[in-house]
């Protein structure tokens, strides 16, 4: 596992952005693994900025999103389909049919996790898989104790999830109770994991993920075993780490 510092969100942003860049130039029609959160917003606008100056070209890539509510339109502005559009996609050259997300609005949720489940093969696999973590250490919608072997799958929101993304709808009670999510098991088939840990709130979760131990109750706790995992953070989250313990990149 590897940790780089970043001084601030931009660069955090920035760094996140260049890993991409450098996937899709070595490798164009890359199989990217993306996430939503605040976390990430800023890869996207700096990702956007590349490919506007032409740094960078999404025309041969695939996109597979981490997860998607249960039960919200595409066009609803709380989903993560309306997210990633917004955000990234819709700026981009990437094209509609490589760009997938879960189908949270399907009549057979169990059908559109196994045809996820297919898209990600028949695509050869996630050759880089870009995650958050959430305050309770939940890695797309993998909540604690959920089996680490854990495939695409239906996920009742913890509370704590719930509450942490209540700040984007209307109130508490809009917030969804389910989600369809990638599981553990496919985060750690990816080819290279990415981390991204910003702000002093993520201090504590981030110092549990270094220092503890390997367990279901944090779901995060499990990309210690990942061969290949680099995470970047910014100084308000490296704040309860020993400067040992990660590179200053000075
Ligand atoms: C959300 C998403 C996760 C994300 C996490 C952290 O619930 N499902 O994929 O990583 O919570 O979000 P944020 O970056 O806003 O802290």
């Amino acid at each position: 596992m590897t940790m780089e510092k970043a001084k601030d969100y931009a660069e955090l942003s920035e760094m996140a952005a260049a890993r991409i860049i450098s996937k899709l130039s070595t490798k164009p029609d890359s199989v990217l693994g993306l996430a939503t959160g605040s976390t990430p917003e800023g890869m996207y606008e700096a990702l956007i900025k590349a490919y506007k100056e032409r740094n960078v070209s999404f025309a041969e890539a695939v996109t597979f999103n981490l997860d998607e509510y249960v039960g919200l339109e595409s066009n609803d502005e709380n989903s993560y389909a309306y997210y990633m559009n917004k955000k990234l996609f819709s700026h981009i050259d990437i094209s509609p049919e490589n760009a997938h997300l879960p189908n949270g609005k399907s009549d057979d949720l169990d059908a559109a996790c196994a045809d996820y489940e297919r898209m990600i093969e028949n695509a050869g696999g996630i050759d880089l898989q870009v995650i958050g973590i959430g305050l309770n250490g939940h890695i797309g919608f993998n909540e604690p104790h959920t089996p680490f072997e854990q495939r695409t799958h239906i996920v009742e929101l913890d509370e704590t999830t719930r509450n942490a993304n209540a700040r984007f709808f209307a109130d508490l009670d809009s917030v969804p109770k389910h989600a369809i999510t990638m599981g553990i098991q496919n985060i750690m088939e990816s080819k290279e994991l990415l981390l991204l840990v910003a702000g002093e709130q993520k201090a504590s979760v981030l110092e549990r993920l270094v220092y503890g131990d390997k367990t279901e109750a944090f779901p995060a706790s499990i990309i210690k075993d990942h061969p290949n995992v680099t995470i970047i953070a910014d100084q308000g989250a490296l704040s309860g780490l020993k400067a040992a313990d990660y590179q200053t990149g000075d």
